[in-house]
């Protein structure tokens, strides 16, 4: 090589380091995006294991204890931050010795910044805290509260921004930690975790966790009862308070079956374990996805299997949420959305296309309605959203869940389901793991889905753009079209011939029920609820749409105001009863909602209390 060349590939070489090197630092900076909801500056410095060892005290209503955090400094900072809200921050360490910390100004929703000095070679911190009678996540019930009435009961509720009300943590969903726990309760009692769990009571009160896989701080979850646990295979299983382990245990008999069918869809579960636990009725949530131990309302169970879609959609959960994770809260439709359509996949899997028909129509017909209610205000309506100056509690409607569905379900059509099945298992396999943006996966559907099979798509009109696309899937069933016609001849003949819904599913008489025409009378409701006995139904979502019927129509009959109360009080997942309030207020009947929720609310957990405050205009 002469010495010309000899110079020109020494530049090139220089060229090639420095563009590394500066591609490493694009890279660095760009591994976190900016996440409105949390303080953390994860680019700085960020958390990547927790060993959390706390003390739950049901006299005081505090858990108290420590939280230690492996740390990597990704910028010589000389402070990492954490979020915490409403918490008592007693002290912080840094690699076991005292450091500086500060609290930062207090935000309604974000809470606030804890600001911890660090050195650049800083490896753990320790906050020393204590929760208060402020903290959102979790719910303290007294026996009287739960099922079996003898003991005291606790359960969190991290999503969405809520785990920094119980552990001082960076509390973005692009964080991932592992963790451990050491959790001491009342010896009368078993804690279970979002992690490894125990199967039976140990003998001083103290259980040991551990989650070895990366999870987002959203995730961490606890709860505390007098629980005990039984198998429904090797690696599914239930836990329930002692007179319900059985019924709970008929209920879900199917679990393992809808993991099977999972996998087969796409790919492995990445969880080990898939375990879930029936909480006490005020559980704010049908479900929660808290990995390894799904947290459940206990109104799930109808006795007759017809509600478990809750647990097929928790358990999709598995794939999309935990494994691959919305990067921000604006991104939520990337957990909801297809959580949605894998759900009605495992549904379809396990008891065929009818039943997976019917529930991609209610689905279907949810998402109008909220298109509509939206009508004022349709930039609630795009799937990508901006909720940077609002609370992510806001992104959480049909829209990221249904219309979520409706664009992967158009997508299928469009692509065929051999070929979009092939793309979803490579997205969910190379992103495990991982965040992903609402950008992102736009390159990655355009590059491995529309490119490669010569598709055009308006996939922007769907993400960017309000309402639904004249090209979204139809759906059809012909079941329901058999409900829609027997409703119209009662509502017509005021005849009901009851041979008909014989063999209604729950699914149809939702559909039935939710379809009354507007000007639907009192005495209609009184021919069909003499006939089908509604207002005494014992499936949670059968009654839950009579009674938001019974209340609009301002039906009587059957003492069914007093089942309402009765329901309201009991009851505090937040679908329902925030449907049965909305009826309440849209039939004029706002101050008899009121007086109802006066008794009620102390029973609800802050996530359900928040959004029916805001229902019914009601202040403390
Ligand atoms: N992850 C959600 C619950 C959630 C969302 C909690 C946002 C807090 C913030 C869970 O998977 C869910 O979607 N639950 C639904 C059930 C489902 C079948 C639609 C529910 O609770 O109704
Ligand atoms: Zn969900």
């Amino acid at each position: 090589m002469n010495f010309k060349n000899t110079v020109l590939v020494a530049i090139a070489a220089i060229f090639m380091i420095s563009c590394a090197e500066t591609k490493k630092e694009e890279m660095k900076a760009l591994k976190y995006v900016d996440e409105p909801h949390s303080y953390a500056q994860p680019n700085e410095a960020v958390i990547t294991h927790l060993n959390l060892d706390i003390d739950v005290n049901f006299d005081k209503e505090v858990i108290s204890g420590t939280a230690s955090y492996d740390i990597t400094n990704n910028n010589e900072a000389t402070e990492i931050i954490l979020d915490a809200k409403n918490l008592v921050i007693e002290n912080v360490q840094a690699d076991g010795k005292d450091t500086k910390f500060s609290l930062g100004t207090y935000n309604e929703s974000l809470g606030q910044s804890l600001n911890i000095t660090i050195a650049k070679d800083t490896k753990k911190i320790t906050v020393f805290y204590q929760t208060t009678d402020k903290t959102e996540a979790v719910q303290w019930l007294n026996p009287q509260q739960t099922q079996d009435k003898t003991q005291p009961f606790l359960f969190t509720q991290g999503q969405a921004i809520l785990t920094r009300t119980w552990i001082p943590i960076q509390d973005s969903p692009q964080i991932r930690i592992t963790y451990d726990a050491t959790v001491r309760v009342p010896k009368e009692l078993m804690a279970v975790m979002s992690a490894e769990n125990p199967k039976v009571k140990s003998e001083n009160g103290e259980y040991h966790f551990k989650m070895a896989q990366k999870i987002p701080p959203y995730l961490m979850a606890l709860a505390v009862g007098d629980i005990a646990y039984k198998a429904v295979s090797n690696r599914t299983g239930i836990y329930a308070e002692n007179s319900m382990v059985d019924v709970v245990h008929e209920e879900f008999s199917e679990m393992e079956k809808m993991v099977v069918e999972a996998e087969k869809l796409y790919g492995k579960y990445a969880w080990d374990q898939f375990d879930v636990i029936v909480l006490p009725p005020s559980f704010p949530f049908g479900g929660m996805e808290n990995p390894r131990l799904t947290f459940a309302t206990p109104t799930l169970i109808a006795g007759d299997k017809s509600l478990t879609s809750v647990i097929a959609h928790e358990l999709a959960h598995s794939w999309s949420g935990n494994l691959v994770t919305n990067a921000t809260w604006d991104d939520f439709w990337l957990n909801e959305g297809f959580t949605v359509y894998f759900e009605n996949r495992i549904m379809e899997a396990l008891y065929g296309k009818e039943r997976a028909d019917m529930l991609g129509l209610i689905a279907r017909q949810d998402l109008d309605e909220e298109v509509e209610g939206f009508k004022d205000a349709p930039e609630n309506t795009h799937l990508k959203l901006d909720l940077s100056k609002r609370n992510p509690d806001d992104g959480m409607t049909s829209i990221a869940y249904d219309k979520g569905f409706m664009f992967l379900k158009t997508l299928e059509g469009i692509a065929g389901r051999e070929n979009f099945d092939v793309f979803l298992k490579n997205y969910f396999q190379g992103h495990a793991f991982s965040t992903m943006t609402t950008e992102k996966f736009i390159k990655y559907l355009n590059e491995n889905l529309l490119e490669k099979h010569n598709l055009s798509f308006n996939t922007d009109e769907w993400v960017y753009n309000p309402g639904v696309p004249s090209n979204a899937f139809e759906i059809k069933s012909d079941k329901f079209e058999n409900v829609s016609n027997t409703l119209k001849s009662i509502v017509e003949t005021n005849k009901v011939d009851a041979s008909v819904v014989k063999d209604w599913t729950t699914q149809e008489w939702v559909y039935f029920i939710r379809n009354f025409p507007e000007d639907i009378t009192p005495a209609q409701m009184a021919i069909i609820d003499n006939a089908f006995d509604l207002t005494n139904s014992t499936n949670s979502h059968k009654a839950m749409v009579w009674y938001e019927q019974a209340i609009i129509h301002n039906y009587k009959g059957n003492n069914v105001d007093t089942k309402i109360e009765e329901f309201l009080i009991r009851v505090g997942r937040r679908w329902y009863v925030s449907t049965l309030y909305k009826a309440f207020a849209k039939a004029g009947k706002t101050d008899e909602g009121l007086a109802i929720y006066k008794k009620a609310r102390a029973n609800y957990h802050s996530v359900t209390m928040n959004t029916v405050d805001e229902t019914l205009g009601y202040k403390e």
